[in-house]
């Protein structure tokens, strides 16, 4: 039997819900597979081993029984890591590249396909050079936003129109996103994006429906049934995912043409293997209202994973449980390590 250390919390905006979705992933793995190893990172970044009840995990309560656990130690008490952390430092190549130098097989994404599907601006240049369609876009540098916000505001204008959606390139959850109407509403959206990273993309705002799929696997992508996201709020922000269920509307299947299902399936099948991810990853598409047209909008390597999420429930309409989604994802992350040593 295996040892597989989950791995929760972290250093990072979305360290609750890592927490949430890790109670989820351990009381879907199959016990009589997998010794289960938790181990947890402080929003401080240390990291500590974990052994009392699953249920003390989501309410951050675990942190009282856990006791340190020097990096290092990793290799001796796990043979397996699944990280369950989201946003920065969890699900943009910064573990991953952990683990490779450990030389340990892990779940998910390595470290290029993790820090191209979370910095907005590299994925979409991806996406652009492999004819993926993603509404257009502009770079815009923090320190130039600090410099002449006005002068930034005007080049964005000469590219795009308005409304525009105005994202720090590495964030998650919709923290420091904005929607702008006018001028000064995109300067004030710049500024408020400049105070969570260096870079910054403007993009489009497109009248859409939001439209998800999931996909695993390795060299072959498999992917999952679409289902729908309907927020009551302007848009699908932080408030509507996480603190105000009553805001938001998962429908799985989506009521969609089958032509609409074959394309979006498609484009995630090529947007897989365009970003380079193994293991699983859930891509987000924008549905035009009035031209049909299917855009990506984003890829989340490390999807939302609780039992109301949208990637265990794409996966469950398709017949996979959530514990046989785990063993799959396990068996692409040994499939991985092997295929690397045996190359
Ligand atoms: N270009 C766009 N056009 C229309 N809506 C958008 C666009 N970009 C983002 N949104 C809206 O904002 C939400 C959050 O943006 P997203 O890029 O998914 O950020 P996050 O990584 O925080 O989830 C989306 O779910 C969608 O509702
Ligand atoms: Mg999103």
């Amino acid at each position: 039997m295996d040892r597989v250390a989950v791995i929760f919390g972290g250093r990072s905006t979305e360290h609750a819900i890592s927490l949430i979705s890790a109670e989820a992933v351990i009381n879907a793995i199959d016990r009589s597979k997998h010794q289960i190893v938790m181990i947890g990172i402080t929003l401080e970044g240390e990291w500590k081993l974990y052994n009392g009840p699953i249920e003390l995990i989501s309410s951050g309560k675990w942190e009282e029984q856990a006791v340190d656990l020097p990096i290092d130690r990793l290799p001796d008490v796990a043979d397996f890591c699944f990280p369950v952390l989201h946003g920065v430092n969890g699900e943009d190549g910064t573990i991953q590249g952990l683990f490779e130098m450990m030389d340990m097989p892990y779940a998910g994404c390595g470290v290029l396909g993790s820090a191209l599907a979370m910095d907005k601006v590299a994925a979409k240049m991806v996406f652009k050079a492999n004819g993926i369609p993603t509404p257009d876009f502009k770079l815009v540098r923090s320190s130039d936003v600090k410099e002449h916000a006005g002068w930034e505001a005007v080049l964005c204008e000469n590219h795009l129109d308005y409304p525009m959606f105005v994202k720090p390139a590495n964030a998650g959850s919709s923290v420091g996103i904005s929607k702008v109407r006018n001028r000064d509403e995109l300067i004030d959206g710049l500024y408020e994006a400049a105070r969570y990273d260096s870079r910054i993309i403007v993009e489009h705002g497109i009248d859409a429906r939001e439209v998800e799929t999931g996909v695993i696997g390795n060299e072959v992508p498999h992917v999952s049934v679409v289902g729908e996201i309907r927020a009551t709020h302007e848009f699908y922000d932080f408030e509507a995912k996480y603190s105000d269920n009553a805001g938001t509307q998962i429908i799985i299947p989506a009521n969609l043409k089958e032509k609409h299902v074959d394309e979006i399936k498609e484009i995630a099948a090529n947007t897989y293997r365009a970003l380079d991810l193994a293991g699983f990853a859930r891509i987000d598409f924008l549905l035009e209202h009035g031209t049909g047209k299917v855009l990506v909008n984003e890829v989340n390597t490390i999807p939302g994973f609780t039992k109301y999420s949208m990637f265990p429930m794409l996966w469950k309409q398709a017949g996979v449980s959530f514990t046989e989604l785990t063993e799959r994802i396990m068996e692409y992350g040994y499939e991985r390590y092997n295929a690397k040593n045996n190359r």
